[in-house]
């Protein structure tokens, strides 16, 4: 057996990445977002996180798409570390050098290098925004994320860090926040943070951010596949309401009506079935994605071909999720989309998973 052995003062946490199952989204509301009734299910394809206490506040980012995740102040992780600090009053310390982060990333404009894995990094200020020149009672962490979940794909990859490193921090500066009072910082920092601090499979409502537990039996056996370049989610809801509107003008159909949950699919999933799951796979942004990534049409229909008993863009994808019997058959269902030419990459995962869990600590107790 490995045992790793974390340099103390440092905590590590894993993070799932998020399906969802339904995703019933209603009109455009009057502060930009759209009510949704959304299942969602967490699925064992993780990124960890690592914090550890700084003199200045960093990221690194290593792995999968590295080259798109942001750097600095605007990374949802840094946000998380600052949103917590805030909220439970830790100090942070002026230092010169001010509120601006320097950046040191690799390549230009505060992205990673260029290339789909690899490692990048940025130094700046306090994750207070203002400094911090002590570690201990700072808000100044560095931030090392090692990323499996791809970005810009709909599997709310940069909430799952958020939520990690909002544990993470939680943990490193025995704050004692209680789960709930962290669901309600993660709930300001993005509408699926709050599930990736969960897990499982769970009904959201309103942005997504209000979570009830689902009464789902069994395991499922998935296949995901990667579209070559990502979608960013505020577009994908655009054409959306761009699609809807059209509609609407010409035929006379309400542009969106309140959505509501499917009360078959809570029913399949109580009988841990993936037969009776997979026909119900739902998701009212799929018109948009297809629109915006037109080869993903293919995708899904290649899934079908090679027997998956459900196949839906997750989120605002591009990733298809693709539901199988078992896990031979998910494997089957992995070589018979690979060979189609589809998509940049699959992977076989199963579902549900954790929410965001320690891994390690190296803080003495
Ligand atoms: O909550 P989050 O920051 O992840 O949302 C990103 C963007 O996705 C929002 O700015 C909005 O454009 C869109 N969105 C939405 N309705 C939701 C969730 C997200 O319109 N329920």
């Amino acid at each position: 057996m490995t045992t790793i052995t974390r340099p103390a003062g440092t905590v590590s946490v894993r993070v799932p990445a998020k399906i969802n199952l339904q995703l019933s989204v209603g009109p455009l509301r009057a502060d930009g977002y759209h009510d949704v009734v959304t299942v969602y299910h967490a699925v064992a394809l993780f990124d960890e996180i690592t914090v550890s206490a700084a003199d200045r506040t960093s990221v690194e980012v290593t792995g999968e798409g590295v080259a798109s995740v942001p750097l600095g102040p605007t990374n949802l992780a840094v946000k998380a570390a600052a949103a917590l600090a805030k909220a439970t009053g830790r100090r942070s310390r002026s230092v010169s050098g001010g509120s601006s982060g320097r950046g040191s990333s690799v390549g230009s404009s505060g992205r990673g290098a260029a290339g789909g894995s690899g490692r990048s990094s940025f130094r700046g200020s306090s994750a207070g925004g203002s400094g911090g020149s002590s570690p201990r009672g700072s808000t100044a962490v560095k931030i090392e994320i090692r990323k499996r979940i791809p970005v810009a794909a709909g599997l709310a990859g940069g909430s799952a860090d958020a939520a990690a490193t909002l544990v993470a921090c939680n943990e490193l500066w025995r704050t004692g926040l209680s789960p709930s009072e962290l669901a309600e910082i993660a709930a300001n920092l993005g509408s699926d943070v709050p599930f990736a601090l969960a897990g499982g499979t769970a009904v959201g409502l309103g942005r997504g951010e209000q979570l009830t537990t689902a009464l789902a039996a069994g395991s499922y056996d998935w296949v995901l596949a990667f579209g070559a370049t990502g979608l960013a989610t505020p577009d994908v809801y655009a054409a959306c309401d761009r699609l809807r509107a059209a509609r609407k003008s010409g035929d006379g159909v309400p542009a969106a009506t309140p959505p509501e949950l499917s009360t078959e699919l809570m029913a399949a999933l109580r009988t841990g079935d993936p037969a009776e799951v997979g026909p119900l796979l739902s998701n009212d942004l799929q018109p948009a994605a297809l629109s915006l990534q037109p080869l993903l049409r293919r995708a899904l229909a290649a899934g079908k071909e090679h027997g998956a008993l459900g196949a839906v863009v997750s989120g605002s994808g591009p990733t298809c999720a693709f539901l199988a019997s078992d896990a031979d058959a998910a494997s089957e269902l992995a070589v018979g989309i690979t060979g189609a030419g589809v998509c940049r990459a699959v992977v076989q995962v199963t579902g549900p998973a954790p929410g965001a869990c320690l891994v390690d600590s190296g803080i003495a107790t």
